[in-house]
C-alpha cells in the first residue's frame, strides 16, 4: 500500500523553516514562520510564563484526563479576555468555550462540527488568506471560496470590494473573518469598518467565523477586539477561533480555544455537547500544560499584569522594526512605495513580490519570505534588519 506514494509537497509556511535549517548562508534570516524574535533573535519563554509553570509544578497533584472541553476556569477566563468581563455576552449566558489544541485547532474542531449540522457547506476566506485555511475547511468537508480584502496596489484592505463580495455570501454560508493583525496581508479594518461588517452578517445571514490568533499584537488587548465586540452586539451567531501561541509564546504548548456564541436569550448548551463530540473522537481532550499556564496567568492579577508588559514590549518592538523598515526603504530610490510597512499591524506584511524576487531573496541571500512576500516583521532584529532592507532593494532594483 505505501510502495507508489507521491510525497506530499512541502509545507507552504513550516517547509520554509525546514529548508532554512538546511541553509549555509551566513546572514540567513527565516521571515517565513511567523514567530517572535526578541531584539537578540530569541524566541524566549515569557517571564509570566515561567513564574506560572513554576506555581503548576508546586501545585499539581495529578496528570489525569482533563474534561472534554478543557478547564471550566479557563473557559471562563477566554471569554472575558476575547470580549471583556463587563460585556453583556460574557456575563450573559450565550458563549461557551472549548480549550483546543491551538489555534489551528479551534478552527478544526469548528469546522467539523460546522461540517456535521445541515445547511451550506461553504466557506468564504479573504483574498488573501494564510495559507493552511484552505486545508483546514477542505479537510473538514467544506468547499471555498474567496471574499476580495487587500487591495494589491496600496496594501491596504479595499473596503468596497470586501462589502460588494460580502453582499453576496449566500445565508447559511460561513464566512472566515480576521480580527486584527490580519495574516498574511497585515491590513486590518477599523472599529466603524466593524460595525459595517457586523451589520452585513446580521441582514444577510451568513455565519462569521472569526480567526483571532493574535490578540495584543495589533493596537492592544482591548482596541484588537472592536471586531468580536461588533459582531456580539449585532446579536449574530458566530464561532471564534483564538491562540496562545503568539500573545503568550505557548507555540509548541498548542493552546487555543474555540467559542461559540448563539443569539442572545438561546442557550449554546446543545452546541457545547455536540462540540464535545466532535472533540471526544478526534483527540479524545486537550492536553493540559499550556491550558493550565493561561489559566494561572489570567487568573492572577501580578501575573497578568507582567503578562501583559511583555505582550506590549512584544507590540511595541514590531511596530518600531516597521518605523525602522519604512524610513529606510522611503530614503532610497525604490520601484514603490512602502509607506504601509508602517501602517499595517501585527506580525506580517504582504510585500507583493513576485515568484522570481522570492527565489533570488533565498538563492543569494540567504533570506526566506512566504510565497507573495509575506515577511515576518517580528522575526527582524536590530542585527539584521538593514541586510534584510538592502538586499530587498538589491534585487527590486535590479528587476526595475
Ligand atoms: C504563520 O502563519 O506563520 C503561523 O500562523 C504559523 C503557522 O502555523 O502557519
Amino acid at each position: 500500500m505505501f510502495e507508489h506514494l507521491t510525497p506530499a509537497p512541502p509545507d507552504p509556511i513550516l517547509g520554509l523553516t525546514e529548508a532554512f535549517k538546511e541553509d549555509q548562508h551566513p546572514q540567513r534570516i527565516n521571515l517565513g514562520v511567523g514567530v517572535y524574535q526578541d531584539a537578540q533573535g530569541r524566541t524566549p519563554v515569557l517571564q509570566a510564563v515561567k513564574q506560572a509553570e513554576e506555581r503548576i509544578w508546586h501545585s499539581e497533584t495529578t496528570k489525569s484526563y482533563m474534561p472534554i472541553g478543557g478547564s471550566p476556569v479557563f473557559g471562563r477566563l477566554v471569554r472575558e479576555l476575547l470580549c471583556g468581563a463587563d460585556h453583556p455576552a460574557c456575563a450573559g449566558n450565550r458563549l461557551v468555550t472549548l480549550h483546543t489544541p491551538g489555534g489551528t485547532g479551534a478552527l478544526r474542531v469548528g469546522a467539523d462540527w460546522l461540517a456535521s449540522l445541515p445547511g451550506a457547506h461553504r466557506v468564504w476566506v479573504s483574498r488573501p488568506t494564510w495559507a493552511n485555511h484552505r486545508g483546514v475547511f477542505e479537510a473538514a468537508g467544506f468547499t471555498v471560496a474567496e471574499y476580495p480584502y487587500q487591495d494589491p496596489a496600496t496594501h491596504a484592505v479595499d473596503f468596497e470590494a470586501m462589502c460588494a463580495g460580502l453582499e453576496e455570501v449566500p445565508a447559511g454560508d460561513v464566512v472566515l473573518l480576521h480580527v486584527c493583525c490580519h495574516n498574511p496581508s497585515g491590513a486590518d479594518l477599523s472599529p466603524a469598518q466593524w460595525q459595517v461588517v457586523a451589520r452585513l452578517a446580521e441582514q444577510k445571514g451568513w455565519l462569521p467565523f472569526l480567526d483571532f490568533a493574535y490578540q495584543g499584537l495589533g493596537a492592544g488587548i482591548e482596541p484588537d477586539r472592536a471586531g468580536v465586540c461588533a459582531l456580539l452586539d449585532a446579536g449574530v451567531e458566530m464561532l471564534i477561533a483564538s491562540s496562545f501561541s503568539k500573545n503568550f509564546g505557548l507555540y509548541r504548548e498548542r493552546t487555543g480555544a474555540l467559542t461559540v456564541a448563539t443569539r442572545p436569550g438561546t442557550d449554546p448548551a446543545a452546541a457545547f455537547s455536540l462540540l464535545q463530540r466532535v472533540v471526544r473522537v478526534n483527540y479524545s481532550n486537550p492536553p493540559a500544560h499550556g491550558g493550565l499556564i493561561v489559566e494561572t496567568v489570567l487568573g492572577d492579577a501580578a501575573l497578568r499584569r507582567l503578562w501583559q508588559e511583555e505582550l506590549d514590549g512584544m507590540r511595541s518592538r514590531i511596530q518600531g522594526m516597521r518605523e525602522q523598515l519604512q524610513a529606510y526603504l522611503a530614503a532610497r530610490p525604490t520601484p514603490g512605495e512602502f509607506g504601509y510597512i508602517a501602517r499595517h499591524q501585527g506580525m506580517f506584511s504582504l510585500l507583493g513580490l513576485a515568484d522570481e524576487v522570492v527565489a533570488t531573496l533565498r538563492a543569494e541571500f540567504g533570506i526566506y519570505v512566504v510565497k507573495g512576500g509575506r515577511i515576518n516583521v517580528a522575526a527582524l532584529t536590530p542585527a539584521n534588519w538593514e541586510y534584510f532592507a538592502a538586499s530587498l532593494l538589491d534585487v527590486l532594483n535590479r528587476k526595475a
